[in-house]
């Protein structure tokens, strides 16, 4: 009893140092690095491009999705630029390689998100959930607006929408 009582501080000393370090090796995430530098703020403001070219399941759908090789393909099949980079993403059209982005907002598989009904019925701009887009030159490595409960729960009791837990949590 006496060895095991001795134990205690050790183990608590332990499991702070460990947690420390976890705490630090979070802070270094370098976050999500996508497969190519996509530049929004170009194809946006540069080329007038609507958010649903790319992204056509926003008004209809829950999920906005990531665009396929096809939608990128249907301008850069031709050279446009020449450059390393547009390149780099003709590369993946001739070897049929679709391109693997990766997805930076997210919310857990118990949570409801529809973005048919915040966009459509609900009227509500992209940039309230995930920033200034069109200024992007690069791709966020985390999500400028994290998608926090508590960011859902305060609109709605902005906008006077449910907040029962069974709204969001199905
Ligand atoms: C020419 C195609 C294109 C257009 C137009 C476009 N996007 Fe994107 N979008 C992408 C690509 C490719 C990615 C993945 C790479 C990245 O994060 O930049 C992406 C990623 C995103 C993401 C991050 C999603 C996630 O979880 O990773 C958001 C949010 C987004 N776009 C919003 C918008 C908004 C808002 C607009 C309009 C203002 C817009 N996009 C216009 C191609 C486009
Ligand atoms: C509606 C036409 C259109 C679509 C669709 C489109 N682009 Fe572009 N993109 C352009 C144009 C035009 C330029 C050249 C703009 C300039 O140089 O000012 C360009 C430039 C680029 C460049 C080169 C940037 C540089 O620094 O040279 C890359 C990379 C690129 N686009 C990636 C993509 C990806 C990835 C997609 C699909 C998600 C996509 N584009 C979809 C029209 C398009
Ligand atoms: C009310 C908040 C809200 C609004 C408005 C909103 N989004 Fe989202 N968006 C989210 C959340 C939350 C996620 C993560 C969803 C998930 O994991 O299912 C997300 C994910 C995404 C993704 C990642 C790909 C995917 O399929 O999940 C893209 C791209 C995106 N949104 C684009 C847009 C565009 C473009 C608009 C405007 C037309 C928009 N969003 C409006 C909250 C919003
Ligand atoms: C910027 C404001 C805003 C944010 C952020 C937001 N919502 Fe909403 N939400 C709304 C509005 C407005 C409506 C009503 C849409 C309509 O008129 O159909 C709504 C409706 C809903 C509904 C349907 C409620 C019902 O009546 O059944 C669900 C579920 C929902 N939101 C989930 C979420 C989740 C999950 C998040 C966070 C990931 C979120 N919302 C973030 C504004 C927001
Ligand atoms: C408007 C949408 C919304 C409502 C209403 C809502 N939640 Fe959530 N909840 C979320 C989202 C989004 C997440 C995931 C992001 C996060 O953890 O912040 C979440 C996460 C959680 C988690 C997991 C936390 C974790 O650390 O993994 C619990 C537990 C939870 N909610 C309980 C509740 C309870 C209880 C209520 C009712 C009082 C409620 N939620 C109401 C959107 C909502």
């Amino acid at each position: 009893m006496k060895r095991i009582k001795f134990l205690i501080p050790i183990v608590i000393v332990a499991i702070v140092i460990m947690a420390a370090f976890l705490v630090v090796l979070r802070g270094r995430n370098p976050g999500v690095v996508q497969p190519i530098p996509f530049d929004h703020n170009l194809h946006v403001e540069g080329q007038e491009l609507e958010c649903t070219l790319c992204h056509p399941q926003v008004g209809t759908h829950e999920r906005a999705a990531l665009p396929a090789n096809e939608i990128c393909e249907e301008c850069h099949s031709e050279e446009l630029t020449g450059s390393k980079l547009e390149n780099q993403l003709r590369g993946y059209f001739t070897d049929k390689n679709e391109i693997r982005w990766e997805k930076i907002y997210r919310v857990p598989d118990h949570v409801y998100f529809s973005h048919r009904r915040h966009v459509v019925s609900g009227k509500i701009g992209c940039e309230s959930c995930h920033g200034d887009v069109k200024e992007l030159k690069v791709p966020p490595r985390y999500p400028l607006i994290p998608p926090t409960m508590a960011q859902c729960m305060n609109c709605h009791k902005k906008h006077n929408i449910t907040n029962d837990c069974l709204a969001c949590h199905r």
